[in-house]
């Protein structure tokens, strides 16, 4: 069976950083990929600094009045960082490193938020000092920890209660978070009594609720079902005299990988107002994929092409799971485009695209058309920007691809290729360890 199209004259049309030129190939903004390849080699990260800016003007548009605290775990380079925060973005955080990075890269504080199941007293304590603006509680037993936290160290946290609203997001299992038994938020039938217990808690200061359901959604139906759950929880919670002025709508929407039909910031913003809108509550969300996903390429050579004894030829590129996950992880589909210019326009075939990891899942694409690539030319798979590079390991022993950055006709190196000696600098052999 082969897979549908797009091939990549659609891929490329349906992403306004990319281009094809009829002499540089790929474009990204206005630097050729096939430059950036030469100038750093391969594995590579390449991210458009004006899609980021494009992205986090049209979520801002759409969303008026709204604060939009970008999801660092989707991305948490600082140059992508140090974009959005001179757009005006604040940050959803979900460990003190993340909270750490946020900072650095000149994201005020007070505009971020702290989510997450598993915070330490550590991390509660270093977020209360750097001044964090809101802690997303998660649990009765950390919200007991971080009013004993707040209250040893004399300082007050402002709070949100996240709530589980039970509601299926309708995306892959494994980034759904909002339903009864995902592990994330507190039941929303248990809110009442502890927004109460809360409101009588030392070191606390309730704002408001926060929700978050899964990711790559598209539908407007499951955020509109969550987002009445919290509405009825706030007028509940009003009317029994309690505080409730913020409400965190949280992050999850889709980008087009595919062909599936784009979700509209205007849609999420539609259903936070049809169901917030007149509570009189301060809004934010929190989102990450749909900023940056579209922002990013990876790119990898071919090293070898199979064809010998192989149902379809199998393209092995030097890009493997290790870099980029998701396809093996999630059986994700991400579009993947030649960067020279003569294979752009070349008739296509059914291949498989594989890295070279010893692993069966360590697969980009199976039946999908490409041009013949011979060995030693270059692909871009395409929308790697959002939870691509922070999700990289060295397995296998391979080091961390280059990261490169564009914005018009600039380009520039944001982190080198680990350097091969990195992999074992940290590794320690015990003296007892017999070694001449
Ligand atoms: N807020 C919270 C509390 C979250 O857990 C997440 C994502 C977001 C916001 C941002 O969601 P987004 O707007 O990016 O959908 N690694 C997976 C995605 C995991 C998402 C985890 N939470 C993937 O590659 O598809």
């Amino acid at each position: 069976m082969s897979e549908p199209a797009p091939d990549a004259a659609d891929l490329i049309a349906a992403r306004p950083c990319l281009s094809r030129h009829a002499m540089d190939g790929l474009l990204m903004e206005g630097v050729p990929l096939a430059a950036v390849v030469a100038a750093f080699g391969t594995p590579t990260w390449v991210y458009s600094a004006g899609t980021l800016r494009t992205r986090y003007r049209m979520l801002a548009a759409a969303m008026p009045g709204i604060g939009i605290h970008y999801a660092v775990k989707a991305n948490d380079h600082l140059a992508l960082l140090a974009v959005l925060a001179a757009e005006g973005a604040g940050a959803d955080v979900v460990s003190i490193g993340e909270f750490h990075r946020a900072t650095q890269a000149g994201i005020p504080a007070h505009q971020i938020v702290f989510s997450g199941v598993g915070k330490t007293g550590e991390e509660l304590e270093a977020a209360l000092a750097g001044g964090v603006g809101q802690i997303n509680v998660e649990s009765a037993e950390e919200l007991a920890l971080l009013s004993t936290v707040a209250n040893r160290t004399g300082r007050t946290a402002r709070v949100a209660l996240r709530v589980n609203p039970d509601v299926d997001a309708g995306t892959h299992d494994k980034i759904a978070t909002g339903r009864a038994g995902d592990k994330f938020g507190i039941p929303h039938a248990d809110i009442a009594a502890l927004y109460a217990e809360a409101a009588a808690l030392p070191g606390i200061s309730l704002a408001g609720l926060a929700v978050h359901i899964g990711s790559q959604i598209f539908a407007s139906a499951p955020f509109r079902a969550a987002y009445a759950r919290l509405a009825a929880l706030v007028r509940e919670l009003r009317a029994d005299g309690y505080n409730v002025e913020a409400v965190d709508c949280g992050g999850g929407l889709g980008v087009p990988y595919q062909d599936e039909p784009a979700a509209l910031p205007e849609a999420w913003a539609g259903a936070i107002r049809a169901e917030l809108g007149d509570l009189g509550v301060s809004l934010a969300i929190e989102p990450g994929r749909w900023l940056v996903a579209p922002a990013g390429v990876l790119l990898a050579r071919v090293i070898r092409t199979r064809r010998l004894h192989m149902p379809r030829p199998l393209l092995v590129l030097d890009a493997a799971m290790n870099d980029l996950v998701r396809p093996a992880m999630y059986g994700a589909w991400h579009g993947i485009v030649p960067v020279c210019t003569k294979a752009l326009a070349a008739p296509t075939e059914p291949c498989d695209i594989a890295g070279p990891v010893c692993e069966s899942s360590d697969f980009f694409a199976r039946h999908r058309n490409m041009p013949p690539l011979s060995d030693g030319s270059f692909v871009a798979i395409l929308d790697a920007g959002a939870y691509g590079a922070v999700m990289s390991s060295t397995y296998n022993a391979r080091p961390l691809a280059a990261h490169v950055m564009v914005d018009g006709t600039d380009m520039a190196l944001i982190r080198p290729r680990q350097d091969m000696a990195a992999l074992w600098e940290k590794d320690i052999v015990p003296s007892w360890i017999a070694h001449d």
